[in-house]
């Protein structure tokens, strides 16, 4: 039975490989399979040595229970700045250090909603285990991905839940696949088109460069829909003890600093400080 409790593991990299040379998918063997939710992250190194000294966060992309009780975990993850460049240097066989599973995650709990879940960039690396655990429990959902192109979008046998048309909605910014423009742009046509009472049953779930959440939370509190987005913040710690990765929130009609790495990274959208 895999373990939510949050731990320490030293895995070893099973697979460090590369996609259409933007993503990586990194898979790594564990000594106990990892349960998480999704929207739930690691906080990941490997690379030799104590330079960068700080690990750096990963969502969890997938988890699995391996043989004699063991299990493995995967990341995809884009090469941005040094950590993550010396994480795509990692082969297999080589020791990585994990602490997982880390932060509070998308809320799937309640039932008959309708759910949209978008992705922008990398940002599908929540999104996906989220569509994942809502095909499983046979949830009405529909995905929206977007990237600046079509060589940025997620490779297709990454994406659960299906490809079944009306499901998946790919958008590029120069139209090279699916909806030509933003993936806001796609989202916010569509929640014009719904019905109050249609509006009032959704909730969108979504990952993504911080203008892209700004931009949704608006246009989906404008129609009064519910949303929850996954934040990224830069991080020391990874669970609760720096203050290095808080957020400003508006609770009770006051300012309130939360953490991203332990009240979040998962937030509800209408209480951010956008
Ligand atoms: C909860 C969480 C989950 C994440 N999940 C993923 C994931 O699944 N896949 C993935 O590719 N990335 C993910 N990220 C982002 C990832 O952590 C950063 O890209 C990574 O830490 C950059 O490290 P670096 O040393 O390569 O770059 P650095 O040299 O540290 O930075 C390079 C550039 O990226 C910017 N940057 C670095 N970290 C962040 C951050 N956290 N938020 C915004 N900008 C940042 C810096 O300002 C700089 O411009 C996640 C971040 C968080 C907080
Ligand atoms: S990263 Fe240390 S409290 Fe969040």
């Amino acid at each position: 039975m895999p373990s939510s409790r949050m731990r320490t593991a030293e895995g070893r990299i099973v697979c460090n490989e590369g996609h259409g040379g933007i993503f990586y998918r990194l898979e790594a063997a564990l000594p106990d399979p990892v349960g998480f939710v999704p929207g739930q992250f690691a906080m990941v190194s490997g690379w030799p040595g104590n330079d960068p000294l700080l690990p750096r966060p990963l969502a969890i992309f997938r988890s699995a229970a391996g043989p004699k009780g063991k299990g493995t975990v995967e990341f995809v993850y884009k090469v941005v700045g040094r950590g993550t460049a010396l994480l795509s240097g990692l082969h297999p066989g080589a020791p990585l250090s994990l602490t997982l599973p880390l932060g509070r995650g998308f809320d799937l709990g309640k039932e008959g909603r309708l759910y949209w879940l978008v992705g922008g960039g990398v940002g599908f690396s929540s999104v996906f285990p989220a569509a994942a655990a809502l095909a499983r429990k046979r949830a009405d959902f529909e995905m929206f991905l977007g990237s600046r192109t079509r060589d940025q979008l997620p490779p297709k046998e990454w994406t659960p839940g299906g490809t079944a048309p009306g499901r998946l909605h790919l958008c590029t910014e120069d139209g090279t696949a699916g909806f030509f423009g933003r993936v806001t742009d796609a989202v916010t046509e569509r929640m014009g088109l719904l019905s109050a009472s249609e509006a009032s049953r959704l909730t969108i779930l979504s990952c993504g460069p911080w203008e892209m959440l700004k931009e949704l939370a608006l246009g989906a509190a404008n129609r009064g829909v519910e949303m929850q987005a996954a934040l990224e913040s830069h991080m020391a710690c990874g669970f609760g003890v720096c203050w290095g990765c808080v957020v400003a929130l508006r609770e009770d009609e006051k300012t309130a600093y939360r953490r991203v790495c332990k009240e979040g990274p998962v937030f509800d959208a209408r209480e951010v400080v956008w």
